[in-house]
């Protein structure tokens, strides 16, 4: 029987610990043997849990035993979770987190320690929730090589934009919703501004592109500045509004950046509504590969963080390869310089449009602004038309294979 520990009992912890309990009988078999919870650390008290009995308080009891072969870390944040996390690999514990802040900032470190230890630092409930996307980028695309990521990667800023689509439904009524169903972070800011995004396609381009990619390298812009008017002018247009991750390979650096893009309404991602994540990975060998599940919530994330504790059970004398080098200043550029169509909202007239952009396709049109896609141009140049008296209310980039 392997013993492990779970770090935090939120919404994660709980769905982890319920999974294990109720699919028991089948985790055993998966794993070899069966796996059973001994202590689950929080510095709450839940006198009405059925678990109630396994809480403590001290996590040196968690260090101190032996028995403990694996620890999940589902507190979240860089603070307790990085100082627990280290010292359980220290202690030459496997430690299996969904901590995409965690493994974004620090993962390179840690999958270091891993190694020099003999142990695993598994991730995969951090990108995607639910959703097998780290193991097989690893594994089942290994002789790939990958040149571009990008992805629906939030569930609470799909599901509000979903809702935005649909139903014209107010910004702040559908967030509520979705923090009420468990899928926003603690702090909302992360979701709706895109860091929680840009975390994730950090980690997914680390795996791919085999450097660590820091979240201060990836343009970040959320989806605050998206109108009810520019839902309404891109479905004219054929499209829809989505939060995109997108990171490509460029001659051994990296473009990576996180923004509100146009997707065709008959394109990969179009399809994935509400709280649902949609990745697609290039590689040069297979070509477009598509991910796409529940991307947050209680038990599709407690599903991906327990197949990694079964994975680590698997594997307790054996080291998994996942690992990535250290990354340098120099490893990003700026995405300004990929090209593609372009969305614009502006209140300049649509014969100033015209004499400054040339050919474009006019959307409606409302009493203080037109709405416009243009040719394909770099992020420069357009950033240079703009300049010539056309000011953008909202400059979004419409997906396409440029
Ligand atoms: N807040 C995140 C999201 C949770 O909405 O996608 C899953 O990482």
């Amino acid at each position: 029987m392997a013993e492990i520990a779970v770090l935090g009992f939120g919404v994660v912890g709980s769905g982890v610990v319920e999974v294990l309990d109720k699919n028991s009988g089948m985790i055993a078999k998966n794993a070899g043997q069966g796996v059973r919870v001994k202590y689950i650390l929080d510095v709450r008290d839940f006198p009405d849990s059925p678990y109630k009995d396994l809480i403590i308080k001290d996590f040196e009891t968690i260090l101190n035993d032996s028995n403990i072969s694996v620890v999940a870390e589902v507190i979240g944040g860089v603070g307790v979770a990085l100082d627990f996390t280290r010292r359980s690999l220290e202690a030459g514990k496997n430690v299996v987190t969904s901590n995409k802040e965690l493994v974004a900032t620090h993962g390179f470190e840690l999958l270091r320690l891993a190694r020099e230890k003999g142990v695993n630092y598994l991730f995969e409930a951090s990108v995607g929730g639910g959703i097998p996307v780290i193991r097989p980028l690893a594994q089942c695309m290994a002789a790939n090589i990958v040149t571009e990521i990008y992805g629906i990667l939030n569930g609470t800023t799909n599901y509000i934009l979903s809702e935005m689509a649909k139903n014209g439904a107010d910004f702040s009524d559908a967030l509520l919703d979705a923090q009420r169903k468990g899928y926003a972070e603690a702090d909302p800011t992360a979701d709706i501004e895109g860091y929680d995004a840009c975390r994730k396609i950090c980690i997914l381009s680390s795996l791919a592109f085999g450097r660590h990619v820091y979240p201060q390298q990836v343009r970040t812009e959320g989806i605050s500045g998206v109108a009810t008017e520019d839902m309404r002018f891109a479905a004219e247009l054929g499209y829809k509004i989505k939060l995109l991750g997108r990171s490509r390979a460029i001659g051994g650096k990296v473009a990576a950046y996180v923004a509100p893009h146009l997707v065709g309404e008959d394109s990969l991602l179009a399809g994935v509504e509400g709280v649902m994540n949609g990745v697609v990975i290039r590689g040069n060998a297979v070509g477009n590969v598509v991910f796409c599940g529940a991307g947050a919530g209680k038990m599709p994330t407690a599903s991906a963080v327990v197949a990694d504790i079964i994975d680590s059970v698997k594997h307790l004398y054996a080291r998994k390869w996942i690992s990535w080098d250290d990354g340098s200043d120099d490893l990003a550029v700026d995405p300004a310089q990929l090209e593609s169509a372009w969305y614009v909202r502006t209140p300049a007239t649509r014969e100033k449009v015209a004499r400054e952009f040339g050919e474009v396709v006019f959307a409606g049109k409302t009493d203080d602004a037109t709405a416009f896609k243009t040719n394909v141009m770099s992020g420069k140049i357009i950033g240079e038309l703009l300049s010539r008296g056309i000011p953008a209310l909202s400059l979004f980039r419409v997906l396409g294979d440029y």
